[in-house]
């Protein structure tokens, strides 16, 4: 006989346990998980609606593997946008949201892709070159730094100038708020959403929407008027873009994918750079052989060798294993009767693979708290397994330039400066939506290394020599 509509679980969170849910969302996750084991009934979010959470193999791959018509993402999974727009990849389901995706793809992937190869580098030495000897910096804002100026290059195309210059600023203002706790309430909580003037939070949001929507739509505008073919930024790849009907993007849908694009791709990455170099540095024989690594590559290697590194991968891999950037895929709704495992799901119920638990089970990761780039050398996993891009029709658009920026940039970094970490113990804590460390990462610039390997670019994107 069918089980009930919701596993067991906690459908109702008391005061402390939603305390805790901000605070220290793994430990109230992972306690839920020994109590009702790998499905379970969770509400949490202001709506206090319940989900249910999903954190085995069996169970991830039927919801990565569903028929959109059984279950799907968007605004029906309740997913609210106000940043982003509702033309935004992540707010759209069904057909619309097929056809956004596959419009938008082409420049993640490929050769495409790895013409942005160069700009990484680039921007990396830009960004390094600040590094001053025995300075203690935060590697989170430095990475920061870097994707932020990687996506707005790559995927505005956007030149210096008096309007990159405002964009950025109105950009980074919004994206980094002076209270970033009093944005995420008030994202989370439209009671909170009152116009009460420029100097109100959310009167001051909506004046940096417009400044910057004017500033994007200008931009649009101005590009329409010289449309030139040999651009390769990705707002122009988007404009050239037609459907199976002919039908190119409209200004509005542009408007809102380039904000998902930035929103989506910029503090993701940085924060898995900073755990990145955290883990590097907090085992000393792991960053002597990504080093070996690296230099074993001789002089003029280029982005597709690096690209390949055996065990650059799997150091990146293992860094998004143990803090997944986020804890759960997108929320699914379901749309017909669905069953999983002993579970029957009825329309209305949101489903949630949980990356983070499914990457803590022992039975696939042993000794799951500890941080051994080795397992991914020594077996496969599958993606229902390991998920730290998500999974089926909603996967990361962006995980292969997410991928090849992580590689790339811990490639250039480590080839010429010698880091160590200061006194840094980062934990996992919430930043919106993100699971970052808390400190930021805090290292220290020892120098430059003494086989200096100075990192040269050429059209096929990025080399080193000396
Ligand atoms: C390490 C960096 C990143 C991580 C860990 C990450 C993770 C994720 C996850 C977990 C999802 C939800 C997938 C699902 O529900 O199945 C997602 C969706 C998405 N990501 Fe990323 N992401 C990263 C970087 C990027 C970058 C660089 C971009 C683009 C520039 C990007 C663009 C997107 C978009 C557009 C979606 C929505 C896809 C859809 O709804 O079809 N992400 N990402």
């Amino acid at each position: 006989m069918a089980k009930p509509k919701f596993p067991d679980g906690s459908r109702t969170l008391s005061l402390l346990q939603k305390l805790q849910w901000i605070t220290k969302p793994l430990e109230i996750l992972e306690k839920q998980a020994q109590i009702y084991g790998d499905i379970f009934t969770f509400s949490f979010g202001p709506s206090n609606i319940p989900q249910v959470i999903v954190s085995n193999p069996e169970g991830v791959e039927k919801i990565f593997t569903a028929d959109l018509k059984q279950l799907d993402s968007g605004k029906e999974a309740g997913i609210k946008l106000p940043l982003l727009g509702q033309h935004s990849l992540i707010a759209l389901s069904g057909e619309q949201h097929r056809r956004q995706r596959k419009l938008l793809m082409p420049p993640f992937h490929g050769e495409r892709m790895r013409a942005y190869g160069e700009l990484i580098h680039k921007i990396t030495e830009q960004v390094t070159s600040q590094w001053q000897i025995d300075q203690t910096f935060s590697v989170r804002s430095s990475m920061q730094a870097i994707s932020f100026e990687v996506i707005i290059k790559a995927v505005f195309g956007l030149e210096e100038g008096s309007r990159y210059k405002e964009l950025k600023e109105v950009l980074l203002e919004w994206l980094n708020p002076k209270r970033p706790l009093l944005q995420t309430m008030i994202l989370m909580f439209p009671i909170l959403q009152k116009n009460l003037g420029s100097w109100s939070p959310w009167g001051h949001f909506l004046l940096l929407r417009q400044r910057m929507d004017e500033l994007i739509y200008a931009e649009i505008k101005e590009r329409r008027a010289k449309l030139d073919s040999s651009r390769t930024d990705i707002l122009s790849l988007m404009m050239a873009a037609r459907d199976e009907n002919g039908e190119q993007m409209t200004d509005v849908e542009l408007r809102d994918e380039l904000m998902t694009l930035l929103v989506a791709g910029h503090e993701t990455t940085a924060t898995s750079l900073a755990w990145a170099f955290y883990w590097i540095h907090n085992q000393p024989q792991i960053r002597d052989k990504l080093l070996q690594e690296l230099d074993d590559l001789g002089d003029n290697p280029d982005s597709s060798m690096i690209l390949k590194l055996p065990y650059l991968n799997a150091v990146c891999k293992e860094t998004l294993r143990i803090y997944p950037v986020t804890v759960f895929a997108f929320p699914r709704v379901v749309k017909s009767p669905l069953q999983i495992g002993d579970y029957h799901f009825e329309p209305g119920t949101i489903l949630s693979a949980c990356i983070y638990l499914t990457h803590h089970r022992e039975d696939l990761y042993p000794e799951p708290k500890h941080f051994k780039p080795e397992r991914f050398l020594e077996r496969q996993f599958s993606p229902y397994e390991y998920l730290p891009f998500g999974g089926g029709n909603r996967r990361c658009l962006g995980f292969a330039f997410a991928e090849f920026e992580m590689k790339l940039v811990l490639a250039n970094v480590l080839s010429r400066w010698q880091l160590v970490l200061a006194d840094s113990k980062p934990k996992p804590v919430r930043k919106g939506i993100l699971l970052a460390p808390s400190d930021g990462v805090r290292m220290v610039v020892k120098g430059k290394r003494t086989q200096q390997r100075v990192m040269q670019t050429t059209s096929t994107g990025l080399t080193h020599g000396n």
